[in-house]
């Protein structure tokens, strides 16, 4: 017991406040296992139709600026990032959160903002400053819609 304790310490992180040394803190504490974030970051399921809304909106995560799903209804999709079309079959829903959470720490010189951190944030106007971009429940939301695309 003690064994596999140890070994569950060795590949979980308890990221809060982690990296606060340049800036890097994530809005709340998340446990990060390998490239993923396994739980919920609310402790509950997303809604797939407003993962959808905020994956198109302005207001929201606005991920079509450099993304494209095909068959998606919106009035501009880009292709800065990478082509998002069955990503849930790609990629566990842990590692669409992370990426969504903290893309910078996947590829740090990335242009895609990390969403969920409160420093170290690139591309980010003043106003956001000291909060996440998006929030727990609207990344909630982004995840459950992205794990939805071809599944
Ligand atoms: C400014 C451009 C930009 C924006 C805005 C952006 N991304 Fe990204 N995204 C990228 C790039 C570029 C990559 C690939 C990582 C790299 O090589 O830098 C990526 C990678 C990803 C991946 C991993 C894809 C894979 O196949 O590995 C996911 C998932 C993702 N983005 C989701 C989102 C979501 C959800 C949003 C909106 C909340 C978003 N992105 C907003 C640029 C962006």
């Amino acid at each position: 017991m003690r064994r596999q304790s140890a070994l569950a310490a060795a590949v979980t992180i308890f990221c809060s406040g982690c990296g606060q040394a340049d800036g890097a803190a994530l809005a709340a504490r998340v446990e990060i296992r390998g490239d993923a974030i396994p739980t919920s970051l609310t402790g509950e399921a997303g809604r797939v139709a407003d993962g959808q809304a905020e994956f198109v909106s302005r207001e929201g995560g606005h991920c079509v600026l450099c993304h494209r799903i095909e068959g998606l209804q919106a009035e501009f999709q880009g292709n800065v990032g990478p082509d998002l079309t069955g990503v849930g079959a790609r990629l566990t829903e842990g590692q669409i959160r992370l990426r969504i959470v903290d893309a910078q720490r996947i590829w740090p010189d990335t242009v895609m903002p990390s969403y969920y951190r409160t420093g170290g944030l690139r591309q980010v106007g003043r106003e956001y400053e000291g909060q996440p971009a998006l929030t727990a429940r609207q990344i909630e939301d982004l995840v459950a819609y992205l794990s939805s695309q071809g599944n």
